[in-house]
């Protein structure tokens, strides 16, 4: 094992590249068809030596599954399916040894209904103590046959459920998924003492899941469309939980990365003003078309947005809810949008892949920090799921017209030649594989200088050891219709073509990096990037 241990740079998370992995399709260590933590820690090394700083687990707690993981039951314990708690600190230790963080999942707007808060609340019945942690509500109209208020569902369809004894709980993603009543302090405390558990444990940061949707308009009053402010939506009560488990991250050096959706970029910065949340993901840049004015656009807002609190931003190309970065960058509409998924729609993965190629150097040279996906790091396109074999719920609500998003989450591809690409063993994985993954494979990019895993390594070196990557400033260079170029410190500079021509070059004393080679005569062809020292 390599004894690199993580830096004692307090700001490691300004500039640092956190992989996420969605443990039940990483590694399946025991065979089973679900990958796990045993899994994970016999891939240490592929982690390690691809050169990232940290490591983001999407929840790995007890859980019905019912939403991949984001229905918690309980927290202080991992589930049967991914492995024990003794495994999961022996991974954060061995982590640390390869000088990986690692940062934990927490979902604190809902529990699983199979939690034992919401199995005691739905025992104890109307007005019990055991109700008021939840949302527990009688319903409208004569009988209380309508549900207490009109709010949309975040995976379409209503938002409370009726329980026998006639009352109403509110979900705001599936019924299986009780939203928690954030006024309550017992709520406050218990997630308290969460953070504790696993910053106790080593974790060096947390993610929060659904993180503007935890407090609610104690009314819960009907939603009104461009009525401000929302019901659930980033209500300012919000801020005083944040400032809480400030304090308690300050106490363990550990930092928060918020699942925060805004359109609304000042009230964006305001979960990352100095005694709230480190880092946000930037889905601004997430959902942007790879279109040279859009993307700078998105780099500029975010970049403003950020300044005044003095966060770093973060670069974030896809997460496990989102379309796989190949196909979207090969469609026709190349931005992501959740309202309009659709099954079949084409896209021409050659292209899409140059892009991806393009989009990495892209995103690791800007100031801030990166995450990316398991998968992304080998191009894997986003699959076609047989619509049998679906499981995510967002499918199944939408009436069937969203594909859902198990098409990023299929299994990873390690080993070309070996039963379901290397994943598992002896059973298939939870998740079918498509037929022509082994070019995907780890063991087949391995061996290929030009394959985008080796240009991620190449990369991920080259943004550790020369200067200029990570925070800091950056500037505009002029530069034609359609082409991104920015100079960071040190003469570093980044060019992306996105004009659909080959462009000349700015002067550079030396080619770093390419993501596509360059014509014979030193111009950048279309779809791709450079990185050059003046
Ligand atoms: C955001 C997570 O990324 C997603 O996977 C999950 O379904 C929702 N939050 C609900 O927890």
């Amino acid at each position: 094992m390599a004894a690199v241990r993580p830096s004692r740079n307090d700001h490691w998370w300004r500039d640092a590249v956190i992989y996420q992995v969605y443990p039940r399709s990483f590694a399946d260590g025991d065979g089973d068809g679900t990958g796990d933590l045993s899994g994970v820690r016999s891939r240490l090394s592929y982690l390690s030596e691809l050169g990232v700083d940290a490591v983001w687990f999407t929840p790995w707690y007890l859980s019905p599954m019912v939403d991949g993981g984001y229905d918690v039951a309980d927290y202080r314990t991992i589930d049967p399916a991914f492995g024990t708690l003794d495994e999961a600190e022996k991974l954060i230790a061995e982590a640390t040894e390869f000088g990986l963080r690692v940062i934990v999942d927490i979902v604190p707007n809902h529990v699983s209904d199979r939690h034992v808060w919401f199995q005691a609340a739905l025992a104890a019945g109307p007005g019990s103590p055991e109700r008021e942690l939840f949302h527990f509500r009688p319903g409208r109209g004569e009988d209380g046959e309508l549900p207490p208020n009109n709010w949309p569902s975040e995976f379409s369809g209503t938002t409370w459920t009726r329980v026998p004894d006639g009352e109403w709980y509110l979900h705001l993603f599936t019924p299986e998924q009780p939203d928690l009543n954030w006024s309550h302090p017992t709520v406050r405390r218990e997630h308290e003492e969460i953070l504790r558990f696993w910053f106790e444990r080593g974790v060096a940061g947390v993610r929060v899941d659904s993180a503007a949707l935890l407090a609610k308009h104690p009314d819960l009053p009907d939603f009104v469309a461009g009525v401000d402010p929302h019901p659930y939506l980033d209500q300012d009560g919000i801020h005083d939980i944040y400032r809480s488990w400030r304090a308690i991250a300050d106490e363990y050096d550990g930092v928060f990365v918020g699942e925060v959706w805004l359109p609304d970029a000042e009230r964006f910065a305001r979960y990352l003003r100095p005694d709230e949340l480190h880092t946000a993901f930037n889905f601004t840049f997430l959902t942007c078309p790879w279109e040279a004015d859009r993307l700078r656009a998105a780099i500029d807002d975010t970049l403003a947005e950020h300044a005044p609190v003095q966060a770093p931003a973060t670069w974030v190309l896809s997460n496990h809810d989102v379309t796989r970065t190949a196909t979207r960058y090969g469609r026709t509409d190349t931005g992501f949008d959740f309202g309009t998924k659709a099954f079949g729609t084409p896209s021409d993965l050659q292209l899409g892949t140059r892009r991806a190629r393009a989009a990495a150097l892209l995103t690791l040279a800007l100031p801030g920090s990166v995450y990316l996906y398991q998968g992304e790091e080998l191009g894997l396109p986003e699959a076609e799921i047989p619509l049998e074999r679906i499981q995510d719920p967002m499918h199944f609500r939408s009436g069937g017209t969203d594909p859902g998003r198990d098409g990023c989450r299929v299994p990873l591809p390690w080993a070309a030649d070996k039963p379901f690409f290397g994943f598992g063993s002896h059973t298939e994985p939870w998740l079918p594989q498509p037929q022509d993954w082994a070019r995907y494979a780890v063991d087949r990019q391995d061996a290929d200088r030009e394959s985008l895993l080796s240009l991620y390594r190449t990369a991920l070196l080259l943004r550790r050891s020369t200067a200029g990557f990570g925070d800091g400033p950056m500037t505009w260079l002029v530069a034609d219709e359609g082409v991104l170029a920015f100079a960071r410190t040190n003469g570093l500079v980044c060019v992306v073509n996105l004009s659909g021509r080959a462009i000349e070059l700015p002067d550079h004393e030396e080619l770093l990096l390419a993501s596509s080679p360059l014509h014979s005569d030193g111009r950048l062809p279309g779809d791709a990037a450079v990185w050059l020292l003046r």
